[in-house]
């Protein structure tokens, strides 16, 4: 019950939501002055500090400004917002990644902590509860002496019963037992994959894709059959469906909410239709939902597990996004394929470590979680806007930019002429860290791409960054 009521939004948030809704929809414009706070608070039948709070919210997301003994105005844009990338349009054949090399590379040169980074997709510490896992870390390894031991497969029943009951918020009805816990998001995909796919077959993805997907498919020896993506919505569907008209799929492995590096989000009638549709093939779908967390808005997004009911959807996730990527812990709810994967986990690792599983746990059984997620939620939006509009500013002519509604990642598409390794090694050199589209795709594609983490509080040291990396990128377009 405590969980449920820390779930529900704050009345700010929805009162920040519906006018957020207003001027999304073109009811409130730019320049247009909005209620007073006493008006809003008799409107909207709530206290005058939650109508401040509310617009301090949208304040932070840059959609609200306060003009001093004049009230808050909907925020003129310095510049109109540039276009989105164009639906991808990857060629039709499969192949087998080969990037795990220039992956190494590009991020064994940013490994300089001096460096401004850019280039991973990680919240900076600042935002995550480090402070507090460290605390329950030294109390649980002094209450549980027995964490030193192996935990075996399917892994810890204290995490995998707080995640059972977190699924609830994603729309599926899950027990303890449907769980294995991983070492992180990376070793659930790759045992996903495993457990559904022998070498030489054909896995389905977006395009561009997460480079760790590519790289575990490198690893298992799978072909990538890339397909055209929507900036906003994600995979097509009819695309999907034409391919698999054609050729044999063994699985077809998605990212539905805020995907890396697109930052799109499928519509959930899109979910259920991908889902009906892998159904009727009877193909798996691997679903990573390492963000779905992390939508901006009030909402979030029902899994595609949620409208699974053969068994054949493998739910990928971890804590690396929301709380704590060096803990490395993750879960994977296979469905149907959960004595293979229990089996594959235990050849694979053997166990999941059991002290940073207990502090997960118990920090989700505390209900600070979704307090902590709502901060989390409000600075990474914010700050996807502020980056956004120093790309606005600084960056070359015929940029193009994601605009997700979820999670940390701005997809940066540049002039043809801009070669984003080229772009990168300039950047490194002025201790900027990037992420160049060529590791995003196993076809030569997104040569002139990059992919910026908007992690990081923003800071005129970021502001000083970005302008460098405008100015670098004006120089090659
Ligand atoms: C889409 C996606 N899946 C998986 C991972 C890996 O997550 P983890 O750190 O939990 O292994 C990442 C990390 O960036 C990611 O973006």
């Amino acid at each position: 019950m405590a969980m449920e009521e820390a779930s529900r939004p704050w009345r700010y948030e929805q009162v920040a939501e519906r006018l957020a809704e207003a001027m999304a929809a073109g009811t409130l414009r730019p320049g247009d002055r909005l209620p007073s706070v006493r008006q809003l608070s008799l409107r909207e039948r709530v206290s005058i500090s939650t109508v401040l709070q509310a617009y301090l919210h949208l304040e932070s997301l840059g959609l609200v400004e306060t003009r001093p003994q004049s009230g808050h105005y909907v925020r003129r844009r310095e510049r109109p917002r540039p276009e989105e990338p164009r639906v991808s349009r990857p060629p039709t054949t499969a192949k087998p990644p080969s990037n795990s090399a220039l992956v190494a590379r590009v991020y064994r040169a940013a490994r300089d902590e001096r460096m401004v980074q850019l280039g991973a997709a990680v919240p900076a510490p600042e935002l995550l509860p480090g402070p507090r896992l460290h605390r329950d870390m030294v109390m649980l390894s002094r209450q549980r002496p027995d964490a030193i031991g192996y935990d075996m497969p399917p892994g810890c029943l204290e995490l995998r019963r707080q995640v059972a009951r977190r699924a609830l918020d994603w729309g599926c009805s899950l027990s303890p037992d449907d769980f294995i816990t991983t070492c992180g998001a990376t070793e659930a995909v790759y045992l996903s994959l495993a457990a559904v796919a022998r070498a030489g077959d054909t896995v389905a993805i977006e395009s561009p894709a997460y480079y760790g997907t590519l790289q575990a498919m490198e690893l298992l020896g799978l072909r990538a059959l890339e397909l055209p993506s929507h900036p906003r919505h994600g995979l097509e569907l009819d695309a999907l469906e034409t391919a698999l008209d054609k050729r044999r799929v063994a699985a077809v492995l998605v990212v539905p909410s805020f995907s890396n590096p697109l930052g799109a989000c499928m519509p959930e009638e899109n979910r259920a239709r991908l889902v009906a549709m892998l159904a009727r093939r009877e193909i798996p779908l691997i679903e990573d939902d390492l963000y779905g967390d992390l939508h901006h808005g009030l909402e979030r997004a029902r899994t595609c597990k949620s409208f699974d009911r053969e068994g054949l959807v493998l739910l990928c996730g971890s804590v690396s996004k929301t709380l704590a990527p060096g803990f490395r812990v993750g879960w994977v709810a296979p469905g149907r394929f959960q004595e293979r994967l229990e089996l594959l986990k235990f050849a694979h690792t053997v166990a999941t470590p059991t002290l940073p599983q207990l502090v997960v746990a118990r920090f989700l059984a505390s209900g600070g979680y979704d307090k902590h997620l709502r901060t989390l939620r409000r600075r990474l939006a914010s700050q996807v806007e502020r980056m956004t509009e120093a790309i606005c500013e600084h960056f070359p002519e015929g940029t193009r930019v994601s605009r997700p509604s979820g999670g940390s990642l701005l997809w940066v598409e540049l002039p043809p002429t801009v070669d984003a390794l080229v772009l990168h090694a300039r950047a490194l050199e002025a201790g900027i860290s990037i992420a160049p589209g060529h590791i995003f795709s196993a076809q030569p594609r997104y040569t002139n791409c990059i992919r910026l983490n908007c992690g990081q509080a923003w800071s005129p040291r970021l502001e000083a960054a970005m302008a460098t990396l405008g100015s670098l990128a004006r120089t090659l377009a």
